[in-house]
């Protein structure tokens, strides 16, 4: 049978599938559902960088600062007070999962400040994470912040928790940057062992009857991949952090994608919350199937195939694709 084995932040991973941060993950039933599908690793839901302070004064005022971002963030969690989980709580939650599932387990920590996290990173290792996923969601919402100060800010961030803890750690980073490869570089050079690229902008919606901005979370469809393989693709073999894919991982040939991009893995949530846990086996199946109709030995055989280093015209990475692109569209249109 074709190896499907990886690493991924230095560790060994069965299969390149792992579960991303979500409610597939919140309990260790869930996760014990996953792992009996085969899924190589999970990442546990975030805890809040506003939890850590446990100012609850000040967790109620970002609540009702709009546009701050934590307001933003909390789109992930349509009734947040479901997910609210103490520190404890959370420490407890890895304990339990590492002491009954044999696969690796992610922490993820979310935030944007240094604020509390370098001492719970700590806590987090104690207690037996595998890794620490750092989810930097912010939003530029001050007309004075800078894009400079914001990457500096993530920067620091990484390598602060890097000192303070001996695991490894990853950073999931929005795609809203305006030079992706020169922040990859620095987070590289800051220490960060992945980038899980992209976390995915939740914007509200306007209820136009009772006047209210409402938080609105879909989610993902397939087509989001697509802007994750391009980036991967053009970081792979120019970064020494692993690449992890998330956002728009549905099927098996998704996650083929994303290893010719160049990533070590696969993530999965939006699939997962869909289709359950069970899903899992038909993608690993699906995968196994394809490389052996394909003659492929092995996940590490076909990793960064597509990348912009191996594909004989890397310019379809670059502008002259945007070009390529609208003029392609345009002879269909004549053929039509
Ligand atoms: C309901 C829900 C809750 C999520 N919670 C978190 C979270 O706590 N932390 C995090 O980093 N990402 C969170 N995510 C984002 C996912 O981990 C994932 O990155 C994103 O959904 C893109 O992957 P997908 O296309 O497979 O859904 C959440 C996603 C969903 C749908």
């Amino acid at each position: 049978m074709a190896d499907l084995g990886t690493t991924y932040l230095g560790l060994r991973l069965k299969n390149p599938l792992v579960a991303s941060s979500s409610p597939m993950t919140e309990s260790l039933e869930k996760i014990q559902r996953l792992e009996d599908a085969s899924v190589a690793a999970v990442v546990l839901p975030s805890i809040f960088e506003e939890q850590l302070t446990l100012e609850l004064e000040a967790l109620d005022r970002d609540l009702h600062r709009g546009g701050e971002s934590f307001a933003e963030s909390l789109s992930y969690f349509p009734a947040y007070e479901d997910y609210r989980q103490g520190q404890d709580v959370y420490l407890a939650q890895i304990q339990r999962a590492k002491a009954a599932c044999s696969i690796p387990v992610l922490a993820s920590l979310n935030g944007a400040t240094v604020r509390g996290w370098v001492r719970f990173a700590k806590e987090i290792e104690q207690a037996g994470a595998d890794a620490i996923e750092l989810n930097t969601y912010s939003l530029a919402t001050g007309f004075t912040d800078t894009s400079a100060m914001i990457e500096k800010g993530i920067v620091q961030l990484v390598r602060q928790v890097k000192e303070a803890t001996g695991i490894p750690v990853a950073v999931k980073l929005s795609p809203q940057y305006t030079s992706i490869p020169h922040l990859a570089m620095e987070l590289d050079r800051a220490g960060a062992d992945g980038l899980v690229l992209f976390n995915r902008f939740y914007q509200p919606d306007f209820d136009i009857e009772s006047l209210d901005v409402v938080p609105k979370l879909t989610l993902s469809r397939p087509e989001e991949l697509l802007l994750r393989l391009h980036w991967v693709a053009i970081l792979y073999g120019d970064v020494r952090a692993d690449l992890a894919v998330t956002g728009g991982v549905h099927s098996a040939e998704d996650v083929l994608k994303s290893v010719m991009a160049g990533a070590q893995i696969g993530m999965m949530a939006s699939a997962l919350l869909a289709k359950g846990a069970p899903y899992v086996k038909t993608v690993l199946d699906d995968l196994v199937r394809w490389m052996e109709e394909h003659e492929y030995v092995s996940i590490q055989q076909m990793r960064g195939s597509l990348s912009r280093r191996a594909v004989p015209d890397p310019s379809a990475f670059e502008r002259g694709n945007y070009i390529k692109t609208l003029s392609s569209y345009t002879m269909r249109q004549t053929v039509l």
